[in-house]
């Protein structure tokens, strides 16, 4: 049986991948690693930690004899901006600690990379999986770093380890993070506590965006993949809907109609405007068969219920 480590387990992403791995192989086989966010209902195995600790985490490993981690711990883009130093020590250390543990102990790894990866010189639409990465954030630097690591540890030691740029993601299990694409969350708070919300960025600024479930989905679906399917070791295009503000308000308008939204861009308009609005990732569908489920109004619609929900708590 796997026995999987999740770093970032209370992140964006961890606290929607922790349940789905639970349920898929056993709450006593999926241990979830988390430092400063640690939600106080969690149930399962979890554990504190930092992931530039190479120390701590190889006894984690040894602890629990693992066999696959998920490595989520990180910095996003708003938050990597106010730290970069930060940002580079958590996203690069920390990748190439796990990268290490991985070889000596024969792990399997998925780590996430980012459209963030992509730059002003990268074509704005349907951008190719081989293209110019030339970043503007230290976000995007340790992205491009990242995948880079990951490439060098598969070919030079064989280390099995997968990744996806992720587009912006939307759920609502975890509290909105410090990203850009976050306002597509940030919106529903708004709506909920205020009927009113001041976006930070342009009502024309479009950029890719995926819902929480099929990211989850494309993740376990890469990782369940046999070794042959997967030609790109960098980090494979993964895309599913791409929108403007104006485009979600729209959305949100048909459940809300009184919903008030100003815009006030500030500088993570300029990070928005670095970066992609449409991705081309036939690859990720050819290879292992990607195939997303959610449109802008099913997304919508499952975003609201589930703040909702949250918030009525
Ligand atoms: N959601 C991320 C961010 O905005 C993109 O990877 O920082």
């Amino acid at each position: 049986m796997k026995r999987i480590l999740v770093t970032g387990a209370f992140g964006l992403v961890g606290s929607d991948l922790v349940l789905e791995l639970q349920k898929k192989y056993g709450q006593d086989n999926i241990i979830a690693l988390g430092r400063s966010t640690i939600d106080d209902s969690f149930q399962g195995i979890l554990e504190q930690g930092d992931v530039r600790d190479k120390a701590a985490m190889e006894l984690l490993v040894r602890k629990y004899d693992i066999s696959e981690i998920y490595h989520l711990a990180g910095l996003l883009s708003v938050g990597g901006e106010k730290q970069p130093d930060l940002a580079w020590d958590v996203n690069v250390n920390g990748l190439k600690n796990i990268l290490d543990i991985a070889k000596e102990n024969k792990i399997k790894v998925f780590w996430p990379s980012s459209i963030a990866a992509f730059g002003p010189t990268t074509p704005k639409e349907n951008v190719p999986q081989h293209t110019s990465l030339e970043p503007s954030t230290i976000y995007g630097v340790s992205k491009v770093t990242g995948e880079l690591l990951c490439q060098y540890y598969f070919k030079r030691y064989g280390v099995d380890v997968r990744s996806l740029r992720y587009p912006g993601l939307n759920g609502y299990k975890a509290a909105p993070g410090d990203g850009t694409t976050e306002y597509a969350i940030h919106i529903f708070y708004g709506l909920l506590q205020n009927n009113a919300y001041e976006c930070f960025l342009k009502e024309d600024a479009r950029l890719p965006m995926m819902y929480m479930d099929d990211a989850i989905k494309g993740t376990i679906a890469l990782m369940e993949a046999p070794s042959e399917k997967i030609s790109v070791r960098t980090s494979y295009n993964f895309s599913a809907i791409s929108f403007t503000p104006a485009e979600l308000v729209a959305e949100i308008k048909k459940i809300a109609p009184d919903f008030q939204v100003t815009y006030k861009p500030d500088s993570r308009q300029q990070i928005a405007e670095s970066w992609p609005q449409t991705i081309d990732d036939s690859k990720a569908r050819e290879d292992w068969g990607w195939q997303e489920e959610f449109d802008i109004n099913k997304m919508t619609q499952a975003l609201y219920e589930g703040i909702k929900a949250k918030l009525a708590k």
